[in-house]
């Protein structure tokens, strides 16, 4: 059960102080935003390239851009522990997910909620993590979209002995981890929920245990 809180609501002004605020997280999570492939715009390789000198956590990269087969690899050879393209803007998502791998990232698919999960059940085994948003992306603070459940655990079943890692991303906060838990996600995005606690860590570390104590896989 992995916490990897996204800095989207953090102070950005900030970054490397707020980042300080939660070493209990397993990596921290960034919301790369284009203005094209999501109504939003925010930050991109050049603050990924710096704040990597100023932190000893893992980052997880979540690319919500266009063009993702022409950008993400940057995102592996900057350091990124994981990066995260979304299929519905991949043109060869078997290539792209090679090509992170061999600059020796993770690599992950993120699914918007009315993307079918099988839309990446034949490349199964050229990922290490399937990321499911349970809001549209875009934006940080919104509600928690429980339709996504039912595909949170087809992507369990389709995923079957395979090692790879299930997220979650969008409203998961106390109220909503343990369904996700319990429908079979192992990797868990928090923004609001943790930067809008007094103390991040304090809440890292109640959003993993909640998870762990609902996981039944
Ligand atoms: C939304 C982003 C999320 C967002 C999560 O498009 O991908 O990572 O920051 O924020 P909360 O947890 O507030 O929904
Ligand atoms: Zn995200």
């Amino acid at each position: 059960m992995q916490i990897t809180p996204s800095i989207l609501n953090a102070d950005l002004a900030r970054l490397a102080d707020e980042v300080g605020r939660i070493s209990h997280a397993d990596m921290v999570h960034i919301d790369v935003m284009d203005g094209h492939f999501v109504p939003n715009l925010t930050l991109g390789l050049p603050v990924v390239e710096s704040l990597l000198r100023h932190t000893a956590l893992p980052l997880d990269l979540h690319l919500m851009i266009e063009e993702p087969d022409r950008w993400a690899p940057g995102y592996a050879e900057a350091g990124a522990s994981s990066v995260t393209f979304h299929i519905e803007a991949a043109k060869a998502p078997v290539r792209l997910a090679r090509e992170l791998r061999r600059l020796g990232a993770r690599s992950c698919a993120a699914l918007n909620p009315a993307t079918p999960v099988e839309s990446v059940a034949d490349i199964l085994d050229e990922l290490d993590m399937v990321l499911l948003m349970t809001v549209e992306p875009g934006f940080g603070g919104q509600p928690f979209l429980d339709l996504v459940l039912p595909k949170i655990r087809r992507a369990r079943q389709l995923m079957g002995a395979r090692d790879i890692r299930l997220q979650v991303d969008g409203g998961v906060s106390l109220e909503t981890i343990d369904r996700c838990a319990e429908a079979g996600a192992d990797v868990f995005v928090a923004g609001s929920a943790v930067y809008r606690a007094e103390d991040c860590n304090a809440m890292v570390d109640a959003l993993r245990e909640r998870a762990l104590a609902a996981c039944t896989h």
